[in-house]
Order: C-alpha cells, then sequence, then structure tokens
C-alpha cells in the first residue's frame, strides 16, 4: 500500500522502515528535515510540508501520525483535515486519550475522513520483533488496512478491538500492567541486592535463569538481564523515574468506574516519589513522631 508517515522520531522511523522493506510505498515527513533525508535515502518518497505529503498520496489517501500524545497530534490532525478529502483514512498511533480519540473521530466523520486509533508496543525492538498494535474504530476501515498491520506485526501481533476509542484505551491498561510489572521486578531485585547472600548472588544470571522456564519469565525480565549484564551497580543510573500519562490515565479510570487497582496505582506513585528529593510527608512523619512520642529527629546539621 502507498502510506504517508509523520514524525519520525524512534517509533515512526521504525514503522516506516518496516512497511519499506515489506514492499510499501511510504511518503515521510518529519519536523526536523534531516530525518526525513535519512528516510529517503532507505527508499521512501519525502516531503517537508504536510501539503506536500498528501498531494504525494492517492486518495483513498492513509496518513499514520507518530507523534507526542496532546496538542502536537491534536493540532497536525487539524491541519490534516483541511487537506484530505473525503475516503481518506487518518491513523493515530500515539499514546493519545481515548477520550481524544473518541472526540476526534467523531469531527473527522463529519467531514467525511474515517479515523483509527492504534495503541503501538513493541518500543524501538518493534523494527525487528514486529509490533503489538491494538486497534480501534470503524471495522470496516480496519479491514482496509490490514496489509499494514500485517507488514507491522508478527504472527498475531494486531487485534480489533472495538469501535472509535478501544485501541487507545486497550493500550492504557496495557502501560499500567506494565507499570506494575516493572515495580515488582525493580523491587525483587532490591531484596536480592540487600539480602544476607548480596555477596555472592549474580543479579543478571538471576534474570537469567528465572527467563529459563521460571513462572514470571517475560520480556521485561530479559532486559532487565541485558541491563545487568552491561552495569551490575547501575552505577550510572539516577533513581529518577517518569511517567508519559498511560499510567495515570489507568488510575484515573479506574477511579472513574470504580474498580480497585492497588497495585497499579502503587507503582503510578512510587514513580512520583523517585522524583522528590526530600518529601515534605517524611518531614512531617518524623516530626509528628518526636512531638507525641519523644522520639528522635535527625537534625539537618547533624547529617
Ligand atoms: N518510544 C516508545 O517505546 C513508544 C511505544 C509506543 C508508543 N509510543 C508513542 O509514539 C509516539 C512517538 O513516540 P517516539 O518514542 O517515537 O517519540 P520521539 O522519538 O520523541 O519522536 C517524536 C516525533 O514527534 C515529532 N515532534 C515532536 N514535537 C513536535 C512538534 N511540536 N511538531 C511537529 N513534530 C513534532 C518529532 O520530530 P523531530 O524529529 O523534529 O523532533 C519526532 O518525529 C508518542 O505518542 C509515544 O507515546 C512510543
Amino acid at each position: 500500500m502507498r502510506i504517508g508517515i509523520i514524525g519520525l522520531g524512534r517509533m515512526g522511523m521504525n514503522i516506516a522502515r518496516r512497511l519499506l522493506r515489506h514492499g510499501h510505498e511510504v511518503v515521510a515527513y518529519n519536523r526536523t528535515p534531516s530525518k526525513t533525508e535519512t528516510l529517503q535515502e532507505e527508499g521512501a518518497t519525502a516531503a517537508y510540508s504536510l501539503k506536500e505529503l498528501v498531494s504525494k498520496l492517492e486518495p483513498p489517501r492513509l496518513v499514520w501520525l507518530m507523534l507526542p500524545a496532546g496538542r502536537v497530534t491534536g493540532e497536525h490532525i487539524e491541519t490534516l483535515s483541511g487537506l484530505l478529502s473525503r475516503g481518506d483514512i487518518i491513523i493515530d498511533g500515539a499514546n493519545s486519550h481515548y477520550r481524544d480519540s473518541i472526540s476526534r473521530a467523531e469531527i473527522l466523520h463529519q467531514q467525511g475522513i474515517h479515523f483509527l486509533d492504534i495503541g503501538v508496543s513493541g518500543g524501538i525492538w518493534g523494527l525487528e520483533e514486529g509490533f503489538c498494535l491494538m486497534i480501534g474504530g470503524d471495522y470496516e476501515v480496519y479491514k482496509k488496512v490490514i496489509p499494514v498491520f500485517e507488514s507491522l506485526t508478527s504472527e498475531g501481533g494486531f487485534l480489533y478491538c472495538g469501535s472509535s476509542g478501544a485501541g487507545h484505551y486497550v493500550k492504557m491498561i496495557h502501560n499500567g500492567i506494565e507499570y506494575a510489572l516493572m515495580e515488582a521486578y525493580a523491587e525483587g531485585f532490591e531484596i536480592l541486592r540487600n539480602s544476607p547472600y548480596q555477596k555472592e548472588l549474580n543479579l543478571a544470571d538471576i534474570a537469567g535463569v528465572w527467563m529459563r522456564g521460571s513462572v514470571i519469565r517475560s520480556w521485561l525480565l530479559e532486559l532487565i538481564e541485558r541491563i545487568l549484564r552491561q552495569d551490575p551497580e547501575l552505577r550510572n543510573i539516577k533513581g529518577y523515574v517518569e511517567d508519559s500519562g498511560e499510567g495515570r490515565w489507568t488510575v484515573t479510570e479506574a477511579v472513574d468506574i470504580e474498580v480497585p487497582v492497588s497495585t497499579i496505582a502503587l507503582s503510578l506513585f512510587r514513580r512520583f516519589r523517585s522524583r522528590q528529593e526530600e518529601p515534605f510527608s517524611e518531614k512531617v512523619l518524623a516530626a509528628l513522631r518526636a512531638e507525641f512520642g519523644g522520639h528522635r529527629v535527625i537534625k539537618k546539621e547533624e547529617e
């Protein structure tokens, strides 16, 4: 198929590359032109504006956005909607909020433009391993794009999840689960590192042996083994953990529909905690214990 790709970052570039490898024709646009030029050298048709990208596609056009979610994606969809025609298809592969995707689909529908919301997983490894795609939108529109989905994934790696927003909803929950899994592994390895056996245990070997037949084997664990082999003490890493939104959305969604998500919520809050040097709450705790029980507090000058 012929497809326009907007946004050649870590994900968009690899999506475009995988499509080229599978014989699709890619028209590529990126804000920074050097990335577009790089992909042109690999066989894509270069475009240096959204208008040029649209002009180089045949109706019904297919355009895949792989941009930061929120304002940037919204503005690009708005501009594109003025350039595209009835029957064209916009795909948003960003980690957009599913409610944004529902409203974008409704607005585009009024102009006769189709919209698919796709949650993409697999990270930069997707180029070689195949991405995992969670797809929402009109089923008939989804069916038209199946050749692209087949090329981007390995066997069984894409799923039509349901109507508009369903793809991004499933991706949101996927990322919430990811937070909790990561937290559980991180805590387990911290116990091992502080255990009575700490001088004997090789944490990379433990991750490795757990990968062979154990109940907790996973791709995340495989990555832990790789990381610990390179830098067993993680000396070069600061324990500062960002979040990119989906974990929060999972928790607020759970609150809205009254589902208790203790583990996912805690793993989100642990990320917040990782960014605080010295939380006020812990000073309050220490001061309170001193106040009611005469317990010792460590004064700043004692440190
Ligand atoms: N990384 C992952 O593992 C992963 C996995 C699944 C989904 N996602 C989602 O995929 C999307 C892209 O992620 P990524 O990791 O590829 O990000 P990235 O490497 O940071 O790339 C961001 C892309 O968006 C473009 N961009 C950023 N701000 C822009 C603006 N104001 N106007 C126009 N273009 C702008 C960048 O262009 P320049 O080159 O000019 O900066 C670049 O092409 C995000 O929504 C992310 O949540 C990421």
